[in-house]
């Protein structure tokens, strides 16, 4: 036997000598430049399919586009509704990659046209993933509460990256406590206040909030070598009948704590700024739209965020974060998933781990609880590659 692969779901190999390590640069230097630090993202949309459960169909999104409109500040409540029409997303069903799969069978013409007979890379991607999961690699140099588990598998010569709920993740998922749901809830009013249907409607603010609904974006760009397909929800498009195409229309929003003092300023800079700018920066979504909230939850001001300014923002701040620093991160364990996710096979799983002030270490699981290709995605992409390959 193998005594580095275990067939045994519940052994697991663990390699600390291999262990990737990347620690913050408090020098300044960066140890590893990036190539190219701006991506040039290639967008595709994806809107729903009229008349059809979009979920379901091979649609990514669930609603079409919403249009950002002026936020009307004084005294909205934003708990409105928190108890009546608030349809709560099911986060126990684990969906995995399952949507953008789907998304990749029913566009696989648009991905593959470089294909050649003698590449063994069925999509012209080196990686397959939520842009979520690139933001928790993004922000991880900074991170110092919450570790991830990520779970990679090669299949095709592509690398796909799905995320596994650590258990303390898990525990704190289902010990959230009333005030902290209705502060989610906040954030998702706050976007039915400032987005409507379409260019002349308006918002409808005694309508039902139903997380279940979103519009996705895909995207094809790279980081530095990496070839990265990646998808992410899309809060809303700028109003402006002339902005420019997608990504550059597009409008992050947020909410956060009213800054009343330096110090409230400076975690604001710290923390909040480090997250918008690495959810936002990849799919090339320009600005972020925050409401401030009062202690009472009500929006009391609203401002604009340009990702491209962020860095001029915080460069007063003592020790701060750096851009290049979340990048060359998330670009090294990429190239280090690379080198250690070799075996071709849609049911093993490397499962990459990391801890606060830890190194990443990995383990190999074969037909396990961890495998997440689905079947009806192997058999397509199988059969659509031997076709391919016929002489
Ligand atoms: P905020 O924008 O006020 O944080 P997003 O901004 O990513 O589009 O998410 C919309 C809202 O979903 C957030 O509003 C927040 O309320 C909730 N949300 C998103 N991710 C979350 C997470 N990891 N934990 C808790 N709430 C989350
Ligand atoms: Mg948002």
């Amino acid at each position: 036997m193998d005594q580095h692969r275990s067939h045994n779901p519940n052994s697991t190999y663990q390699n600390p000598q291999s262990a990737y390590r990347r620690h913050k640069d408090t020098s300044g230097r960066n140890p590893c430049e990036i190539k190219r630090s701006r991506p040039n993202p290639h967008q595709y949309q994806s809107g729903p399919t009229p008349g059809q459960n979009p979920r379901s169909s091979q649609d990514l999104s669930t609603r079409r586009e919403l249009y950002e409109r002026d936020f009307p500040v004084y005294k909205q409540p934003v708990e409105d509704g928190y108890k009546d029409r608030y349809i709560k997303k099911d986060v126990t069903k684990k969906e995995k990659l399952d949507h953008i799969l789907r998304w990749i069978l029913a566009n696989k013409s648009k991905l593959n046209s470089k294909v050649t007979a003698a590449s063994s890379c069925a999509l012209d991607s080196d990686f397959v993933t939520w842009r979520g999961h690139l933001t928790k690699l993004l922000t991880t140099p900074y991170e110092t509460r919450e570790g991830w588990l990520l779970a990679v598998t090669r299949f095709r010569g592509t690398l796909y990256i799905s995320e596994v709920e650590t258990e303390v993740a898990q525990r704190e998922r289902e010990n959230r406590t009333e005030r902290h749901e209705e502060a989610m809830y906040w954030g998702y009013k706050f976007e039915q206040y400032t987005c409507a249907d379409n260019v002349h409607s308006l918002p409808d603010p005694g309508g039902v909030v139903n997380t279940n609904e979103g519009f996705c974006t895909v995207v094809q760009t790279r980081l530095a070598d990496h070839r990265l397909l990646f998808s992410g929800e899309v809060d809303c498009r700028d109003k402006d009948p002339n902005a420019p195409a997608a990504p550059a229309c597009y409008v992050e929003l947020k909410t956060s704590a009213e800054i009343c003092t330096p110090k409230q300023r400076s975690n604001f800079h710290r923390f909040k700024l480090l997250k918008w700018w690495a959810q936002s920066f990849l799919p090339g979504v320009p600005r972020v739209v925050a409401g401030f909230k009062d202690e009472e939850g009500v929006v009391v001001t609203v401002d604009t965020f340009p990702i491209s300014k962020i860095s001029q923002l915080i460069k007063n701040e003592h020790n701060c974060w750096k851009p290049t620093v979340c990048m060359n991160f998330c670009c090294d364990f990429l190239s280090f998933v690379k080198q250690i996710a070799t075996e071709d096979n849609p049911s093993v799983v490397y499962l990459f781990s990391w801890e606060p002030r830890r190194d990443v270490t990995f383990s190999v699981h074969r037909d396990s609880q961890y495998s997440f290709l689905p079947h009806w995605y192997v058999e397509v992409m199988t059969s659509s590659q031997d076709k391919h390959h016929q002489p």
